[in-house]
């Protein structure tokens, strides 16, 4: 394993084994906290990040429009269901990882890459837990097609650091907040416990990585005399193609450091 953070970030990017990829993120992570422990931290280093990812031959990857829809209500709409959320984390465990390595070059306090890399390991097991549960169905993370352009919001903001804070962190994590309560009814009504205790670690977890996008936005926002709304609001628009869709989980976004008066006005004026 190489000796610095950054470096083994890179190693993480660069491996396209979804399976492999989450546990080289989790080995990573025991390292990184085992050298903590010994008084002896992993330095963060400095490494260039690849632009994109390595990722596995399957899924193949399609315009969300070209992505086919199954109903809901049935076992095919929930496995295509475990199926996108495997995605989504599988994306964001190289997005936490990249953000370690993308922004090695910007001095920050230790605590930050110190969030990212739990963060990451997090976003692993999610991934794992998406598996198994597919596996559970008789499928697997490559079976369908899924969404490209996952990568995109890395891509826009890869010379922005608090862009990237605003809009992966503080938007499309925070969503994830909205919209999993939904999905957790869904595998209850369907009885399948193994996805809805999944889903409950994911539900939980969660709420910190956007806390820590909202910490560190806040951080940089201090350090160049900016105010944090405004800021928010300029990046958001600028670097995310879209008004945000309500209805938001307010409590749990008030939980995380993300107040009403941040997402609000981004819905209503798109
Ligand atoms: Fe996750
Ligand atoms: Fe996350």
């Amino acid at each position: 394993m190489p000796s610095t953070l950054a470096e083994c970030a890179v190693a993480v990017l660069s491996t396209s084994d979804a399976r492999a990829k989450t546990s080289l993120s989790r080995a990573v992570t025991a390292a990184f906290r085992a050298s903590q422990a010994a008084g002896a931290p992993m330095p963060v280093g400095h490494a260039a990040p690849p632009m994109r990812p390595a990722r596995p031959a399957r899924p193949e990857l399609l315009d969300p429009r070209d992505v086919p829809r199954r109903k809901p209500g049935s076992p095919e709409g929930r496995i295509a269901l475990l199926h996108a959320i495997a995605h989504i984390e599988l994306n964001a465990v190289d997005l936490h990882w990249d953000i370690i390595a993308r922004f090695s070059d910007t001095p920050m306090p230790a605590g930050f890459a110190a969030d990212w890399v739990k963060a990451a390991d997090e976003e692993s097991k999610h991934f794992n837990l998406m598996c198994d549960c597919l596996e559970a169905m008789g499928s697997h993370y490559g079976a369908l097609p899924a969404h490209a352009g996952m990568w995109r919001a890395a891509e826009d903001t890869a010379e922005d650091l608090m862009g990237r804070l605003a809009v992966v962190p503080m938007v499309l994590e925070a969503r994830g907040l909205d919209v999993t309560p939904g999905m957790i009814e869904v595998f209850r009504k369907a009885k399948d416990q193994r996805a809805v205790d999944a889903l409950e670690v994911i539900y939980a977890e969660e709420v910190a990585h956007v806390a820590y996008g909202s910490k560190w936005f806040h951080f940089l926002c201090g350090r160049h005399d900016l105010d944090p709304k405004d800021v928010f609001h300029d990046l958001v628009q600028r670097y995310f193609h879209g008004p945000l869709k309500p209805p938001f989980n307010d409590e749990k976004r008030a939980e995380a450091g993300l107040p009403p008066d941040f997402y609000w006005p981004l819905a209503v004026s798109g």
